[in-house]
């Protein structure tokens, strides 16, 4: 068999919220990068057989026992995604002394364990990736590792907790209720198997743990990070923050403390908190279960890192990318010395075409000047409504001898639906000017 049409054998150690979210992808390769169609899920371990699973799986792949699936000559990267320490942190290691790499998105041991899984994964020449560790779907451990190697790293502030970002913005938008709020992200899979872990602010300690021991090159002991949780915070406070110009966030602080001691090690500043932050500061904005992450970094300067920081396909979005890593490697070792990374070089593999700008959607914004008559928000509103173009609003403002204002947003609709309701509407004897048409976002 050609080697290079041999796919890459996956033992996935979990089927919970962020397993189902990566079988979702890789049973789905349609449209994707063609290496995901080059990968294939032999064995997976769940704890309860009998449970009911939202996607259809062959159950003759599923085992209680995930020894098993780490040993599986078929598996050739072990995926940890079921949580906890014991027996994740042993099942990495076993995958790593039987010479295979894994994927991980289990921060809890990477923050305590990761200095003995990289030594041990290094001395048998494979690769342990981590990227749903931490931010969810937010790319940010390669970044770390790679992108920003030429940096001296001063600080890493982070909102890297969704479910107590979550809690908070919904505190503050709809004066929420704390415990309804927590039960809603762990119905929506964003929380840990015990919520504790998140609310008390461990999880973020786990993680800016791991995002300092990259940005500063050197592991500190997870137990010594200073941290605070949110489960004490009352919508009192978040009002008050409010009032003041500040909303109320879950921080994780990484600092560098240059000339701080005399001594030769790096001095680090490390704590988890919540924190006021200014309105007017890009951390202010994130909200909901969304994570950012701003760098500071010399000579870069600042570098925010945004997006979806929980969830099914967020996090399994990272793990695949992780996998993707690993499988490209894995090819281009079996088609011999010559070929490229295929994740590093760059390929085309498909046709492209620019649509017809009439097939694209989005809102728009289109302000009109008209007479100031009765009846002529409804002539414009029928013609729009036969050319099915749904309106968000209409207001009409300042009426004067010239005529008046009326600005329409629309809903999503295709280029073609408004440009044709435009021009019927351009001909309405009322209709003195179409002033202005925009699209939105
Ligand atoms: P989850 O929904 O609780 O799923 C855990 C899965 O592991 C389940 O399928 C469970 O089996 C299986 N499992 C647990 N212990 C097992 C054992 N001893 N033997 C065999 N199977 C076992 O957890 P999750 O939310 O997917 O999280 C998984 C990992 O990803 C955790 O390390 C978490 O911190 C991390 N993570 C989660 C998110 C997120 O948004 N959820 C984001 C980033 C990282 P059953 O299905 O039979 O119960
Ligand atoms: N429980 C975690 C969170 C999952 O809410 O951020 C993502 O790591």
């Amino acid at each position: 068999m050609n080697t290079m049409n041999k796919k890459i054998g996956i033992g996935l150690l979990g089927l919970g919220t962020v397993g189902t979210g990566v079988a979702n992808i890789v049973f789905s390769s349609a449209g994707r990068h063609p290496l995901v169609s080059k990968i294939n899920i032999k064995r997976i371990a769940v704890r309860d057989l009998q449970r009911k699973r939202s996607l259809e799986i062959d159950t003759s792949i599923l085992t209680t026992d995930p020894f098993e699936v780490v040993k599986d000559p078929n598996v050739e990267v072990v995926v940890e995604v079921m949580g906890g320490i014991e027996p994740a942190r042993s099942l990495i290691m076993l995958a790593i002394d039987l010479g295979k790499s894994v994927v991980t998105a289990n921060k809890a041991v990477v923050a305590r364990y990761g200095k003995e899984i990289s030594d041990a994964a290094n001395a048998a020449g494979v690769y342990v990736l981590i990227e749903a560790a931490v931010g969810g779907g937010i790319p940010i451990i390669e970044p770390l590792k790679q992108s920003l190697g030429g940096n001296k790293i001063k600080k890493v502030t982070g909102i890297i907790n969704g479910t107590t970002n979550f809690i908070l913005s919904q505190m503050t938008k709809e004066g929420a209720n704390y415990q309804d709020v927590l039960n809603q992200a762990q119905e929506l899979g964003y929380a840990e198997a015990d919520p504790g872990a998140d609310v008390n602010g461990h999880d973020a300690a786990d993680k800016i743990a791991i995002l300092s021991g990259l940005a500063f090159g050197g592991s500190i002991k997870r137990e010594s990070i200073p941290t605070k949780g949110i489960s004490n915070i009352e919508n009192k406070e978040i009002n008050y923050a409010n009032q003041l110009g500040y909303e109320l966030k879950l921080l994780a602080i990484a600092e560098h403390l240059e000339n701080y001691s005399e001594i030769k090690e790096t001095s680090l500043a490390l704590r988890v908190e919540p924190t006021l932050v200014p309105n007017d500061h890009p951390l202010s904005t994130v909200n909901g279960v969304n994570n950012a992450i701003l760098i500071e970094g010399d000579p870069i300067g600042e570098v925010m890192f945004y997006g979806p920081g929980a969830g099914a396909g967020p996090t399994a979005s990272a793990v695949v990318a992780d996998i993707l890593n690993i499988a490209g490697i894995k090819l281009m070792q079996n088609s011999g010395a010559k070929s490229l990374d295929p994740l590093l070089s760059a390929s085309s593999w498909r046709k492209c075409h620019l649509a017809n700008p009439r097939e694209i959607s989005h809102k728009n914004y289109v302000r009109l000047i008209t007479a100031d008559a009765p009846g002529v928000i409804g002539s414009i509103g029928n013609i729009f409504g036969n050319h099915k173009v749904s309106i968000e609003s209409i207001v009409q403002f300042d009426s004067n001898i010239e005529g008046a204002e009326i600005i329409v947003i629309t809903h999503k609709v295709s280029k073609g639906q408004i440009i044709d309701s435009l021009l019927e509407i351009k001909k309405l004897s009322e209709v003195i000017q179409i002033a202005a048409h925009l699209s939105c976002l």
